[in-house]
């Protein structure tokens, strides 16, 4: 019987990595730790959350009474640590709120943490982390585990910083850590804001698809569930100390990955080829915007074993599907301040 906390359990990542936790590992007790920002969706759960084995609870990691008083009574076997403020727009706009929950929150778990565990080395604490920590990659090469940390927005730097903390407390206080930095995701209860699940929605809404500068900044994408499997292999047999990086081998330019979600939506909506291309309107572009990320996960694939189970044309596909028949979600998700945020970012550009 192991009890491990997961925070961030609610949001897009941590509830299929919760998911897969309760469903493979009836024998653990999952905790679910959340705040239940915008970003945050207890409906992501709803076909585990009667589970004899899982529990939810509500808070927020950057308060330390908080999470030292559930260390103390919890006695965690092991923490996955997703809950993050997780996109780059809006660290732009509000940066405080990256530092509060990325760095303080972060290192409050791992001042917990440390302070519970006292240095047993069969405890874990798991840190996920971001391939935008290393920078951008301006020609050509790979992001390695030993590319220099070289954040270029307010989001990655918060998130380079906690890799700091993380491990300077594996260094100080022998805290037996991992880390994993992995690609773009995308899937199923991905919210609107990022870049696919946007455009899903404003193709269905048939809204102009805003693409940043001319398009050609390039992302290495990976299916979130492929992303969840990871997560798995590097938690049970990764080695503690290391980094791990996790990504598919998928580069795509924004503008031909739009065209493509595009083709691929206009034959399930039974709309004319070319309909929904018409709708891409390049707008200004993102301040400081990284040009290329692409990253080397070679490490994990052979020490672990670990490989993408679908391509991108598959977990697209499936991707598109799951959006088209949970248009509630989307609704839920779409309305309120969201709606509020992207009026008022939108009428900047
Ligand atoms: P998300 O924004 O969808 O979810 C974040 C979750 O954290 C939400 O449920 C939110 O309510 C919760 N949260 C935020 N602040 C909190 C706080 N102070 N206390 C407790 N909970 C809080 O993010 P995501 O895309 O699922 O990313 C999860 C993690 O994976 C993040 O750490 C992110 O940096 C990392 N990551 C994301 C990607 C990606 O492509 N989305 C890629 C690599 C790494
Ligand atoms: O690389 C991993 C990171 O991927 C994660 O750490 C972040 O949490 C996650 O948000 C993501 O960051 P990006 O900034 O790469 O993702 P986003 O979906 O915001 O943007 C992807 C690309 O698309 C980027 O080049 C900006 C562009 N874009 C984005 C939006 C939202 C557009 O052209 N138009 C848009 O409307």
């Amino acid at each position: 019987m192991k009890k491990i906390l997961i925070t961030g359990g609610a949001g897009f990542i941590g509830s299929h990595v919760v998911r897969l936790f309760v469903n493979q590992y009836p024998k653990y007790r999952i905790i679910n730790l959340d705040k239940l920002t915008y970003a945050g969706n207890l409906e992501n759960l709803r076909d585990v959350d009667q589970k004899p084995n899982y529990r939810f609870i509500k808070g927020d990691i950057a308060e330390s009474g908080f999470i030292n008083t559930l260390f103390a009574e919890e006695q965690f076997d092991g923490v996955i640590h997703l809950a993050a403020e997780s996109h780059v727009d809006r660290s732009l706009e509000n940066p405080n709120e990256f530092v509060i929950t990325n760095i303080v929150g972060t290192v409050n778990l791992l001042h917990a943490a440390s302070k519970a565990w006292q240095s047993n080395p069969e405890k874990r604490f798991y840190h996920i982390s971001t391939d935008e920590v290393y920078g951008s990659i301006h020609g050509g090469g790979l992001f390695t585990e030993s590319t220099h940390i070289d954040p270029q927005s307010p989001y990655s730097a918060s998130k380079a910083s906690s890799d700091h903390f993380v491990s300077a407390f594996g260094n100080s206080y022998k805290l037996p850590v991992l880390i994993s930095r992995c690609s773009n995701n995308y899937g199923p209860n991905h919210f609107p804001e990022k870049l696919i699940p946007l455009m899903i929605n404003n193709i269905i809404e048939e809204k102009p698809l805003p693409v940043y500068g001319k398009g050609e900044n390039i992302r290495d994408w990976l299916y979130v569930i492929d992303h969840a499997r990871a997560i798995d292999v590097i938690f049970h047999k990764g080695k503690t100390g290391e980094v791990y990086n996790i990504g598919g081998n998928n580069e795509w330019k924004n503008i031909d990955l739009v065209n493509f979600l595009c083709k691929v939506m206009d034959e399930k909506l039974g709309r004319e080829e070319g309909a929904s291309s018409k709708l891409i309107t390049f707008v200004k572009d993102r301040p400081g915007h990284d040009l290329r990320y692409a990253i080397d996960s070679s490490k994990l694939q052979s020490q672990l074993g670990w490989s993408p189970s679908v391509t991108f044309e598959e977990g697209l596909n499936k991707t598109v599907d799951w959006y088209l028949s949970n248009k509630d979600w989307l609704s839920h998700v779409t309305s309120g301040s969201y709606r509020d945020y992207y009026s008022n970012m939108y009428a900047n550009r």
